[in-house]
């Protein structure tokens, strides 16, 4: 398809209607150009088709194959795998003549709050953007596209479609956006979708910022953007801003308005032109692709278990009670045993064509005693299912409870009131605990919870939402057929009110102040000095493993070269496993608050009993690098870093120190209403400053007839001047010792000097 050609030939009307959807689920065709309809889908964790016959009262999806949700797959820390899921995703789309799986989501969990956080990956943006950037390889390998979202700043449910995320630049970059740019960086999704919220007032459907100035002048993305389903606003704004793709159908009401605002001049058609254009490329992109790809849903399923099982989260594991002992009695509790939770509500849910509960998984494997203990259907305590599961518990040596969220608590659209879990099983894991002393429970959720438990029992295993295998997953860990190597993509706080976003989550009505800026996470409770319940990138497995010889490729890096950092890791247990070994940065000294340590980078590596395997890492510039609001871009301030490897965020095993050499300056403009301690923090500035505290010396010496001035209070002189904007040492001398005309004409100067040296 040429198409600078079709540009030409398509009429005005034709423009406007390529630019938006002729259903929910398509493109507009042009038949007479021979320009074809696209057809997207939601994902991200499996196929929601919509069936031929649905209307918009019944959205019924054709059977696919759920694999785990992004709350899952991040714990994984495994790109590869990722890749996996995403090319089978691919598949099943070539199969189904599906052209854009929407999706993955790679918005920051900023509060565990978040209906919607089951569908997002971190609260980190690197492990988010490393995530997303595998799963967007994976279904683009197959030929299809994917849709990155929601674009951006879309933390909540609450209000979703009118409010406003405020914050700063630097949290927008260094947090919010970035998770985005790595994945559009690396990976280059064929679309993005912006989201429903305002971004600091501007709706993210109408916001050059975001969508031009950022996405495609910043991070050089050149392909299509499409509108959250409902997003847009005032379309021909979103023309203008760079929005190319409204979905679904407007029934032809925005592209009319595209029209008019072309003709009445308030809509220049180079912007119009633009936003065909990026549609006539996306089209062009499946031009040759075919369905006669086979489908193998059993292969999937399994693939799902796999995945499943790499995802899981050990977060405890006591006197060994993990793996089960099949010669044991043993007691599944739980009406998640019977039916697992195991994927979220709303756009991503996924028609199943197959579920396997673990008491179906557990058959062949060894006899289980079985009690309901709660009803998933509400909050309400059974007492009578509580008696019998204390009953079921007592019979048997260890009792396993199946718990977690239930669907009205976690699902898009709304956002959860609180961190805990519901009553009825809460109840029942506390009746469980007097009178079992081997209680392992093994949860269901797409978000933290507070585990109010935590210290009664002996074993917690964190599946999260893990799709359509989950059974299957469980009893493999649970019997000891793969041993847990997932780890938290995200912090488990003791309670809400630890969490940073706590008194602004979810905001005033439509205002929400990001008022904890970057410091998202684990940045927050580390500089806070907050003990978790479980820190960000922790999880346990059934053997251990030693880290030795770090090593870095030089003890000086400039910002221009990479470093090598390599370190040997061993397994000392008895049993196979995998370890995430994970990689922080450290700036010693930064002329702004920088959290105490940051990812940037982390590999899963996997070993035999005695098997020890080096392993490699790359850091660029970035590594090092801050988000600088005076020269709105990434700097590396020169100085000493730290580089830490460690097996979760809180449990560092080794480090070496390095220097990195970087000419990377911030722009200066000083006033005369800049301070003192910033003038002489300058080198051209500490002269002027020493040359006029002679002469303020000089007047104070001849002031202080009497010589009282001791040291100490030399030093408060000092430090209050440090403070001082320097158009007050005019005020601050008995005599003048220049005028304000020599004042401003020396900042003037010093300005030029700073600027041209840079
Ligand atoms: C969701 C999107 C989804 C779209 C289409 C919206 O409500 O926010 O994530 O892709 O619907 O179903």
């Amino acid at each position: 398809m040429n198409t600078n050609v079709i540009l030409k030939e398509l009429t005005l009307e034709e423009k406007a209607s390529l630019c938006s959807g002729s259903d929910s689920w398509h493109t507009q065709p042009v038949e007479r150009l021979d320009i074809p309809a696209v057809m997207v889908a939601d994902g991200p964790h499996g196929l929601r088709k919509v069936k031929e016959t649905a209307d918009m009262s019944n959205q019924e999806a054709i059977e696919a194959v759920c694999f785990p949700c992004a709350c899952a797959t991040a714990c994984s820390f495994d790109r590869e795998l990722l890749s996996a899921m995403g090319k089978a995703l691919g598949r099943s789309c070539r199969a189904e003549n599906v052209d854009i799986l929407l999706g993955p989501g790679c918005n920051i969990k900023r509060s565990p709050l978040c209906g919607r956080n089951f569908e997002y990956f971190s609260e980190d943006p690197y492990l988010a953007s490393q995530m997303a950037a595998a799963h967007i390889k994976g279904v683009q390998s197959m030929g299809v596209g994917t849709s990155l979202k929601h674009f951006a700043c879309n933390n909540q449910e609450t209000r979703r479609m009118s409010c406003s995320a405020n914050m700063d630049e630097r949290t927008f970059f260094e947090i919010y956006a970035a998770a985005f740019e790595g994945a559009v960086k690396e990976a280059k999704p064929y679309t993005l979708m912006c989201s429903y919220n305002k971004l600091n007032n501007v709706f993210c459907s109408e916001n050059p910022f975001t969508l031009t100035e950022v996405l495609r002048d910043k991070w050089g993305y050149n392909g299509l953007v499409m509108s959250d389903w409902g997003a847009v606003n005032d379309r021909p704004l979103g023309v203008k801003a760079g929005l190319d793709l409204e979905m679904p159908s407007s029934h032809g009401i925005n592209d009319a308005r595209i029209v008019e605002a072309v003709k009445n001049g308030t809509l220049d058609e180079k912007y119009l032109n633009k936003a065909v254009r990026n549609v006539l490329e996306l089209v062009s992109k499946f031009e040759n692709n075919s369905s006669d790809i086979v489908w193998d849903k059993e292969a999937q399923h399994e693939l799902a278990r796999k995945i499943a099982r790499e995802s899981a989260v050990l977060l405890k594991n006591e006197d060994g009670i993990l793996p089960l002992d099949k010669n044991k009695k043993i007691a599944f509790i739980g009406d998640f045993a019977k039916v697992p939770r195991y994927q979220g509500s709303g756009s991503s849910h996924i028609n199943s064509f197959r579920v396997t509960s673990v008491l179906d998984a557990v058959k062949g494997i060894c006899d289980v005693d079985y009690a309901k203990g709660y009803d998933a259907g509400t909050d309400e305590v059974n007492e009578q299912l509580i008696n019998e599961a204390v009953e079921c518990a007592k019979r048997n040596d260890v009792a396993v409870i199946f718990a977690g969220l239930t669907d009205l608590y976690e699902s898009e659209g709304f956002d959860r009131k609180h961190m805990k879990m519901p009553q009825n099983q809460l109840s029942l894991i506390e009746s469980i605990c007097e009178v079992c002393k081997n209680v392992v429970v093994v949860l269901h959720n797409g978000s933290p919870v507070e585990l109010p438990f935590s210290d009664k029992v002996k074993g917690i295993l964190e599946m999260y939402l893990g799709g359509q295998a989950v059974g299957s997953a469980e009893c493999d860990l649970l019997f000891g057929d793969a041993n847990p190597c997932g780890k938290l993509a995200e912090t488990f706080p003791v309670k809400l009110s630890d969490n940073p976003s706590y008194l602004n989550f979810p905001g005033n009505r439509d205002d929400v102040d990001y008022k904890e800026g970057i410091f998202v996470g684990y940045r927050y409770y580390d500089y806070k000095e907050i003990e978790p319940r479980f820190p960000f990138g922790f999880g346990l497995s059934y053997t251990t493993f030693e880290y030795s010889d770090m090593t870095l490729s030089s003890q000086t890096v400039s910002t221009d070269d990479e470093l090598t950092v390599s370190v040997n890791i061993t397994n000392t247990g008895k049993v196979e496993g995998k370890e995430v070994v994970q990689l922080y940065v450290s700036d010693k000294q930064c002329s702004c608050q920088r959290p105490i340590r940051e990812l940037k980078g982390f590999e899963k590596v996997s070993l035999k009993p005695n098997e020890t395997k080096k392993v490699v890492f790359k850091l660029d510039k970035r590594a090092f690098a801050f988000y600088s609001t005076q020269a709105h871009d990434w700097i590396v301030e020169e100085g000493d870093f730290t580089v830490s490897l460690g097996s979760s965020s809180r449990d560092i095993r080794t480090n070496c120190d390095v220097y990195v050499n970087s000419s990377d300056t911030i722009p200066v403009h000083l006033t005369v209403n800049s301070t003192i301690g910033d003038i002489v923090s300058i080198p051209q500035g500490r002269k002027r400053i020493e040359s006029i505290a002679g002469k303020v010396s000089a007047d104070m010496s001849s002031a202080q007839t009497d010589q009282t001035m001791g040291a100490a209070a030399q030093q408060m002189v000092e430090a209050m001047m440090w403070e001082m904007p320097i158009r007050a040492i005019l005020s601050f001398t008995s005599k003048p010792i220049m005028t304000r005309e020599e004042l401003e004409a020396m900042i003037d100067e010093l300005n030029e000097e700073i600027n041209s040296a840079t």
